[in-house]
């Protein structure tokens, strides 16, 4: 459907101004000719962007999270109640852990505190440590490189796929040494990386793939969940997270043997079926415990996962199908074994040429005037500072000799990124829990600032 076409379908928006951006929208100079003078003001202030004093396309909020209803209520209070809050002497945390394996379809499920210490647990038990590398990309947030440095070991990133906004899984094998010890992919905003490309690779030079689906939930690849493909897949339920208990993780794999050593690193070394508080069987290990409220919340949570999914995925496919008809709006490419994205994040690249050369940084402050929310997204996560002073900590220096940090510091060039950081546009998936007209709203923003961009490129 053409975008005009799809645009008069927007809603006619309850406040005068928004109505009058609406009309606007719908300019057309014929129509300017026969209302007279006074039409064409009025649609000319109504274009006149909300950043240079003009109505916004949009004042009513997008969809809030997190959604909590009263099921999530008794499932609170009855773990407040049961007096059994930590894992140790309740079931919730038991029950969701099936439940999890359940949904996604993997054999074994260990829930940890966040995110971070799921990947941490699955790099440990991997006796992933110092003298290795790890393969990561540099879009992504910064816990996909925390934990390699967590463990002593060396980040190698390879460069991103412009298009997707993914790992270049073709850029993996020219990355590799004989100290490679595992592969770091991310399904970031949550879509797949490339696992055809990843698992190929990686199977042919025997090295784990920790598939960080922290952003992915439910997010498929060839019909089968992401997450469920490496040696372990790892999952963030901190609070901005599609799945939501304020802080939490899980690990998934289809390896008992791993599934038990990710355990036990996450309990101090016991095992399943310790009996004893202080029963120690593991190695190193540390205390990252999901605690039963956040099983329970995350159970009850769970019931609509499902169907917010697949609400932001037919909201996401509108919008595209609007946002690619903006010249200068190129929507993240799906890979073809992507057979279901999890929108936590929607990306696109904007590219100024077809905007008047009007900035990124002005566009998003233009977007964001109209009421709708947008970021930049990361910045090179290989450049961050972070690193720079973690490789002169004592710890590296020690287990490092100076030119194997130096020759890190080298290989770690990411081109396509820096330049794919300089264009990217996000939404979060909160936006997209509404319905068609919020996107409309989104692509009509979009449309006004490209049509005044002279303008406010000027300013
Ligand atoms: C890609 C990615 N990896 C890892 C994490 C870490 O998860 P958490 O915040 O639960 O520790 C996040 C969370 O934002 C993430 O987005």
């Amino acid at each position: 459907m053409p975008l005009n076409d799809s645009l008069s379908r927007r809603r006619f928006l309850g406040a005068s101004s928004l109505a009058g951006a609406a009309t606007a929208l719908r300019f057309s100079p014929l129509a300017a000719l026969s209302g007279g003078l006074g039409s064409v003001l009025a649609q000319d202030t109504a274009l006149k962007p909300a950043l240079l004093g003009g109505p916004p396309v949009r004042t009513s909020p997008f969809p809030t999270w997190p959604r909590v209803d009263a099921g999530d209520e008794a499932a609170l209070r009855e773990v407040l109640h049961s007096g059994r809050w930590f894992r140790g002497d309740g079931q919730q945390v038991t029950q969701f852990e099936h439940a999890y394996a359940a949904l996604t379809g993997a054999k074994y499920c260990v829930a940890t505190a966040n995110g971070t210490s799921a990947l941490l647990a699955s790099l440990a038990a991997l006796d992933i440590g110092p003298g290795d590398e790890v393969i990561l990309p540099p879009y992504t947030f910064v816990a996909t490189l925390n934990v390699i440095l967590l463990q002593y070991a060396l980040p190698v990133f390879v460069d991103t796929d412009l298009e997707t906004f993914q790992l270049d899984a073709r850029k993996i094998e020219s990355a590799l040494t004989e100290r490679t010890a595992a592969v770091l992919p991310v399904h970031l905003g949550g879509s797949a990386a490339d696992l055809d490309t990843i698992l190929e690779v990686a199977q042919r030079r025997r090295l784990p793939v920790i598939e960080d689906a922290c952003q992915a939930h439910l997010a498929e690849w060839r019909g089968r969940k992401v997450g469920t493909w490496g040696a372990t897949g790892c999952f963030s339920f901190q609070a901005s997270k599609n799945l939501n208990s304020g802080e939490g993780g899980a690990i998934l794999t289809n390896d008992e043997a791993l599934a038990d050593k990710c355990y036990g690193f996450h309990n101090h070394g016991r095992n399943r079926a310790a009996t004893s508080r202080f029963h120690l069987a593991g190695s190193r290990a540390a205390n990252l415990r999901l605690t039963e409220f956040q099983a329970a919340l995350l159970r009850s949570q769970m019931t609509r996962v499902e169907a917010q999914s697949r609400t932001r995925a037919d909201n996401a496919a509108y919008l595209t199908g609007l946002l690619r008809q903006i010249p200068g709006i190129t929507p993240a490419r799906l890979y073809d074994g992507c057979t279901r994205n999890a929108y936590h994040l929607y990306m696109f690249r904007y590219d100024d040429g077809p905007f008047a050369g009007l900035s990124r940084a002005r566009f998003l402050a233009a977007l964001s005037a109209e009421g709708i929310p947008c970021s930049g997204g990361y910045t090179p996560l290989n450049r961050e500072p972070t690193l720079k002073a973690t490789f002169t900590t004592r710890a590296y220096r020690r287990l490092y000799a100076p030119e194997v940090l130096q020759q890190c510091e080298e290989r770690n060039q990411c081109p396509v990124n820096d330049r794919l950081c300089t264009q990217a546009v996000w939404f979060v998936q909160t936006m997209f829990l509404g319905d068609h007209r919020d996107m409309d709203d989104i692509a009509a923003a979009i449309q006004k600032i490209q049509r005044r961009a002279p303008e406010l490129a000027r300013a």
